[in-house]
């Protein structure tokens, strides 16, 4: 059985029949086509699905798509603004912070999240904070340097 949800996602309002199960980060990928928010663990461990609720960052796998009435949602594909790239994209390019890339969409969110709630006073506060975004291929030290570029 389907429910009536109206979510606002990257500034649209959507309105939408979503089974309550569902969760958001199936929501986005599956019936929405937003498929930059990626599944890495399915369970709250990786990070790679971290979007943000009304500014704050959260596993996209582990909240309901319908418990996000009347929220603001934002996923990778809304922090470029047209075809100027967020600072917080721009500088993971400028830095390499990413090999394979799976999991950079749940990293930059994070990074943004981690600058906006003022968690990037030091490498290692940004370290302590970003510990939630995993990523296989240890782009580790270039992450943090990117984020300590927007920072400064
Ligand atoms: Fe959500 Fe891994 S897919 S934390």
């Amino acid at each position: 059985e389907q429910v009536p949800v109206t979510l606002s996602i990257n500034g649209q309002t959507r309105k939408l029949s979503i089974e309550p199960r569902v969760t958001l980060l199936d929501l986005l990928r599956e019936q929405l086509d937003l498929t930059g928010t990626k599944k890495g663990c399915d369970y709250g461990q990786c990070g790679a699905c971290t979007v943000h609720i009304d500014g704050e960052r959260v596993n996209a796998c582990l909240s309901l798509a319908v418990m996000q009435e009347g929220k603001k949602i934002t996923t990778i594909e809304g922090l470029a603004q047209g075809d100027a790239l967020h600072p917080m994209q721009a500088a993971f390019l400028k830095h390499d912070g990413y090999q394979c890339g799976y999991c950079t969409p749940g990293q930059i969110m994070s990074a943004v999240a981690c600058l906006q709630e003022g968690h990037a006073n030091s490498e290692e506060e940004v370290r302590e904070y970003m510990s939630g975004n995993l990523c296989r291929c240890g782009a580790y030290p270039n992450i943090v340097k990117a984020i300590m570029d927007v920072k400064n």
